[in-house]
């Protein structure tokens, strides 16, 4: 397939591992899988995470990069090109377009959690979480959702941050911003998780993240490991195709994509260990929910001996990690926009940029003054955007490319491009063309009330 016009290319397969991998490795590892381990029981709900991210996760990945750098274009006409080359309906050109708009929308709250971490960067740098205690440390995270002045400050800081990445294009802007945070990323990490080692509960925290219980295993938790493991490694949304779209011909998909999925996956346990070594060594609840990371670990920091240090090395990490995040979130539209209008890197960065940030006033605004503004189902902004884009858009844009690459496509096309020799090829497609759309499928009806309830 040929190229449109001069695009830019990712200047190693190095560059194209840290990129994908910072946009997987976000929000979605350190805040929410924790808790979500937490929320579920612990150990089962890894395995059965791990499963969906082996199983289904890291062959929608191979897929999607293989879309993206065959396409050599946004999702959006991407899309389209390849199914003109396969002589398919034009109308996949939908599944990149929606893709699109789903970066913006999670863009919209996103960028209201990370400004939260910004915040209490802020906090535990300053001493502000020592010696609190359980209500201590709800009321000053309940104060501060309660004063949208200041979250919109942080809100405005981050948008700024992401788009200023994104405007100095994919060499300058992305590659090089990832291998800077990444690598300190992980080093923080490692620091991190030394020093949990030393201070916290590290083999209770073990025990309750590897010794599995399957009694506490609901259906509702396998439900959300499939929905997450989708999340966690960017996929359904053209993020990680437009990553693929700059990447060189000769790099083996299968390899980088099982680098990547397994980088990401183990930041996640990581950071999983090191959080519930520090909340059992301070008897504090495991199962808090989202309130885990800006609730419950600043007790455990305002206890432990370093802990302001800790604590603000803790949430610069959290923020290194959302940041490269987020510029993936907005990369599909800016080069939708770039390659289709005559609006230059810069221009459409600054009009994704204001979108996104109207659209983070509404979300953070729900936490207060619209508090009672109800979208659908009485969820409110944040919920609503939540859902819609990782219950619905994001798998529905899986299994569309699921079934695009797996029934549409060309199989000299796909294995061409893929590499693989017909062993491992088949292995892919049967779980490209069967296991990801059935399990997909399965949490449909299951969140509709077919299954289950
Ligand atoms: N994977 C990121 C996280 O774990 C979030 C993210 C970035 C994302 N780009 C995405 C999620 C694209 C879905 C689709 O926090």
């Amino acid at each position: 397939m040929t190229q449109t016009g001069h695009r830019s290319m990712w200047s190693s397969r190095w560059a194209f591992m840290l990129a994908t991998a910072g946009s997987a490795i976000g929000l979605g590892n350190i805040w929410k899988l924790p808790y979500m381990i937490g929320v579920n029981g612990g150990s089962a709900f890894v395995l059965v995470f791990l499963a969906c991210i082996f199983l289904l996760g890291i062959p929608l990945m191979m897929c999607e990069i293989m879309l993206g750098r065959r396409a050599q274009r946004n999702p959006a006409d991407g899309m389209l090109a390849l199914a003109r080359e396969a002589r398919a309906p034009a109308a996949w050109k939908w599944v990149g377009i929606a893709g699109l708009f789903a970066g913006l929308l999670i863009l919209g709250f996103y960028s209201i959690i990370a400004g939260w971490v910004l915040d209490y960067i802020v906090r535990a740098a300053s001493g502000e979480f020592r010696g609190i205690d359980g209500p201590a440390a709800k009321q000053q995270f309940d104060q501060f959702l309660a004063t949208p002045l200041q979250m919109l400050v942080w809100h405005t800081l981050f948008i700024v941050m992401t788009l200023g990445v994104v405007a100095r294009g994919v060499n300058a802007g992305l590659e090089k911003a990832n291998m800077i945070l990444m690598p300190a990323l992980f080093a923080i990490l490692l620091v991190l998780v030394g020093y949990s080692m030393a201070v916290g509960d590290f083999s209770r925290s073990a025990q309750f993240m590897f010794t599995p219980d399957f009694s506490k295993l609901t259906p509702v938790a396998v439900v959300s490991a499939l929905g997450h493991a989708f999340f966690s490694l960017s996929l359904g949304m053209g993020a990680v195709m437009v990553y693929g779209s700059y990447l060189q011909r000769h790099v083996s998909i299968a390899r980088t994509t099982i680098y990547i999925a397994v980088a990401d996956t183990g930041v996640g346990i990581l950071i999983g260990l090191a959080i519930f070594a520090l909340v059992f060594a301070n008897d504090l609840e495991a199962g808090a929910g989202p309130g885990l990371m800006f609730q419950t670990l600043p007790i455990a920091f305002g206890s432990m001996p370093g802990g302001d240090i800790i604590g603000t090395l803790f949430f610069l990490l959290v923020t290194f990690a959302a940041w490269t995040s987020a510029i993936s979130l907005v990369e599909p539209a800016i080069a939708w926009l770039t390659e289709n209008t005559r609006l230059t890197r810069k221009q459409s960065a600054w009009l994704i940029g204001i979108t996104d940030w109207l659209l983070g006033i509404a979300v953070l605004l729900s936490f207060n003054e619209w508090q009672h503004v109800h979208i659908v189902f009485g969820l409110g902004i944040f919920d609503t955007l939540d859902k819609l884009t990782s219950t619905i858009m994001l798998p529905l844009g899986g299994l569309a490319m699921a079934l695009f690459a797996g029934y549409v496509m060309k199989t000299e096309h796909v294995r061409e491009e893929l590499g693989l020799g017909m062993g491992p090829y088949r292995i892919w497609r049967a779980l490209i063309r069967y296991v990801a759309p059935l399990a997909i499928l399965a949490v449909f009806l299951y969140l509709l009330g077919v299954i289950g309830n």
